[in-house]
């Protein structure tokens, strides 16, 4: 009797407790407010070693009746809450769905946006110059050469007649690297190469960039755009330079423009020049015009007849050879073409500036 009275009591008991189970997983389930929380609730009560199977762990002890009666019971709860936690749970979830409507607007009416300010960007302005340049001199018989950035002393100095010390070397500083390397401050540098491979007539332009260690502002950078030209064959004369560079200038701004030479100094020349135009702001008026500073010509050409010694220096006999060269700053040419202000945008990438060419 005492064991049965024991049986009894558990089945009492036990019955209380799934009830109990019922009716708190139940509540706690319904306020569950977030997933995590529900799913807290739902291992507590349902889950693996949680409050429903201990329970069951006690009908072992049961008589095979009452182990059915409880069974089934245990069975029922289990079911009514896992039917209560279903609920809960899709409720969440379309609450869920709900509030990220509201918070996560997306106006899909909206037309679409574009990264960089409506337009994918362009070219600069001088590169496609530099191409241009180029493509004038090829229609007059030129080739391009491509030469390196980093040059030996002597190619960029010695062998266009810049010995050591020579003073005219302190208007081309550079950076210079070790072994008597450095960055090219000019695309003369390449004459020399050019020279020595013998193949006259030579008509050759170098367009590329040149380095030098300047203080930057709205007209000097340290890196810069130099397309450099020769011409080397028997009778080549100051007539020639000049028709060739007066007509390189008329091609690439599309109208006459006035010219003037003046005396320069260029070690490697002899004589030097300086091609000057017309001032391509004001046109020639002077006055108070901010690139001429009122004078009404613009230094664009420097140039020369290449003098003997780099002629000889590169193995060419300058008794039967001459020639022309010139170099002018592709940058600078471009910047009155398209009167672009300032050289330093020359290596900006801002659309706004871009998009304009
Ligand atoms: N290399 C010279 C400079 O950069 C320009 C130049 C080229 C002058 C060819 C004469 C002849 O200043």
């Amino acid at each position: 009797m005492e064991q049965r009275d024991n049986i009894i009591i558990n089945i009492t008991n036990m019955e209380e407790q799934l009830r109990h189970i019922q009716q708190a997983s139940s509540v706690a389930i319904q306020s569950a407010s977030s997933m995590e929380e529900l799913e807290q609730v739902q291992k507590k009560y349902l889950g693996k070693g949680g409050e429903l199977q201990s329970i069951l762990k006690g009908l072992k002890d049961l008589s095979p009746e009452d182990k059915q009666t409880i069974g089934k019971y245990a069975n029922e709860v289990r079911e009514q809450v896992t039917h209560i936690y279903e609920k809960q749970k899709s409720t969440l979830h379309a609450r869920a769905i709900e509030e990220q409507l509201v918070t996560d607007i997306i106006d899909i009416t909206l037309p679409g946006r574009s990264q960089i300010s409506g337009s994918a960007g362009s070219r600069s302005p001088f590169a496609v110059f530099s191409e241009e340049c180029a493509a004038v001199f090829k229609k007059m018989g030129f080739g391009a050469w491509d030469g390196q950035h980093i040059v030996s002393d002597y190619q960029n100095f010695e062998a266009l007649n810049f010995p050591e010390n020579h003073p005219a070397r302190a208007m081309q500083d550079t950076f210079y690297l070790e072994d008597k390397l450095l960055l090219r401050t000019h695309t003369s540098s390449l004459q020399n190469e050019i020279l020595q491979t013998g193949a006259f007539p030579i008509r050759a332009i170098v367009p590329g960039k040149c380095f030098r260690n300047e203080a930057t502002d709205a007209r000097h950078e340290a890196i810069f755009m130099q397309l450099e030209g020769m011409v080397v064959d028997e009778g080549i004369t100051v007539e020639h330079l000049i028709g060739t560079l007066e007509t390189f200038l008329k091609e690439i701004f599309k109208r006459d423009i006035k010219t003037r030479i003046r005396p320069g100094y260029f070690p490697f020349v002899e004589p030097g020049l300086e091609l000057e135009t017309e001032c391509l702001i004001c046109g020639g008026a002077g006055g108070s015009c901010r690139l001429c500073k009122g004078l009404g010509w613009i230094e664009v050409m420097p140039c020369g007849m290449i003098h003997p010694s780099v002629l000889e220096m590169a193995g060419v006999d300058s008794k039967k050879y001459s020639g022309f060269a010139f170099g002018f700053g592709v940058s600078r040419l471009a910047q009155l073409k398209y009167n672009i202000e300032d050289c330093r945008l020359m290596f900006s990438a801002h659309p706004k500036y871009l998009e304009q060419f």
